[in-house]
């Protein structure tokens, strides 16, 4: 069943992560459905392509195997791009007018990723802001290693930016920490691209009110979900590898059972992605 997004649009459902390419199925999707997209695509950085660093330092120390890593990124080589460029049309049809969408774009590099994306969300959207996620202590790289991240903010014209932060003390910075974000370095089995679910909460929260309709439309393990799902908002996810989805489903089952944000601390390490947060 590929349009369950149907039942979190007419509200019987709080939440659904659809199995499939985004691009399949979103063109079902009726015209301004949407509140507010938060997503992280691929990057294009071929991440997998003989195991990513993390995953063969694990593979070296004997604590992860290669044919038993689920960590393969779909999309991640140039073809990334394309998506990318063929998505924010998308995205921008089924927002409802004022409404953003707010999407990783990663923390530069070799090639013009970052300038590219924010030309090509231009191409649909109102282009709002670049918001800098500074990571803290250094990633991966050689020269210039990469410490932050960028989240390119869009907004779709026909009525006022959909904003609900009335302390007017957000800025186009999240420093390291600020607002619980903070970066997770993943374990060998788990999503090798992991983005912390506090960081999607920090865009839900300026850009929706409870009740309203979350779309992350590269869906990955769920961070998005887990913070519609706990800010009180409904949530559609599309991910196209099955073992994601599925790996999303039970975090989002698991995150409903638990509760809400004032959960002890013993519950909410039930629900965090294995690795270390720094
Ligand atoms: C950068 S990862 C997102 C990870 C996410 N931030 C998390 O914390 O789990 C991008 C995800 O998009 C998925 N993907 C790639 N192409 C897709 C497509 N055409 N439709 C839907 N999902 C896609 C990949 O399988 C991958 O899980």
């Amino acid at each position: 069943m590929n349009d369950r997004w149907q039942n979190v649009l007419d509200g019987s459902a709080r939440w659904a992560v659809v199995q499939g390419d985004c691009l399949d199925v979103l063109r079902d999707m009726p015209d301004g459905c949407v509140d507010a997209v938060v997503t992280d695509p691929p990057y294009g950085h071929k991440n997998n392509d003989d195991g990513d660093l993390i995953h063969r330092r694990e593979c070296a120390l004997g604590k992860a195997k290669v044919a038993e890593a689920p960590r393969a990124i779909a999309n991640d080589g140039v073809e990334a791009h394309e998506l990318y460029r063929t998505v924010m049309p998308i995205l921008r049809r089924i927002l409802k007018p004022g409404c953003c969408c707010c999407c990783c774009a990663g923390g530069g590099g070799g090639d013009p990723q970052l300038a590219n994306w924010s030309l090509w969300m231009a191409e649909s959207f109102s282009f709002k802001q670049i918001v800098v996620w500074d990571k803290g202590p250094m990633g991966m790289g050689w020269h210039y290693r990469r410490s932050w991240e960028a989240i390119l903010v869009g907004q779709k014209p026909g009525a006022a930016c959909a904003w609900y932060d009335e302390t007017n003390t957000v800025e186009n910075i999240i420093r390291p920490g600020q607002y619980g974000v903070r970066k997770i370095i993943p374990d060998a089995d788990e999503h090798p691209t992991p983005k912390p679910w506090e960081l999607a909460r920090h865009f839900i929260q300026l850009h929706s009110r409870p009740n309203d309709v979350i779309l992350d439309s590269f869906a990955g393990r769920g961070w998005v979900g887990e913070a519609a799902i706990r800010t009180g908002r409904r949530y559609i996810g599309v991910e196209i590898d099955p073992f994601w989805a599925a790996k999303s489903r039970e975090r989002l089952v698991d995150v409903e059972s638990v509760g809400d944000l004032f959960m002890p601390a013993t519950a909410r390490a039930r629900i965090e992605p294995k690795g270390v947060l720094l």
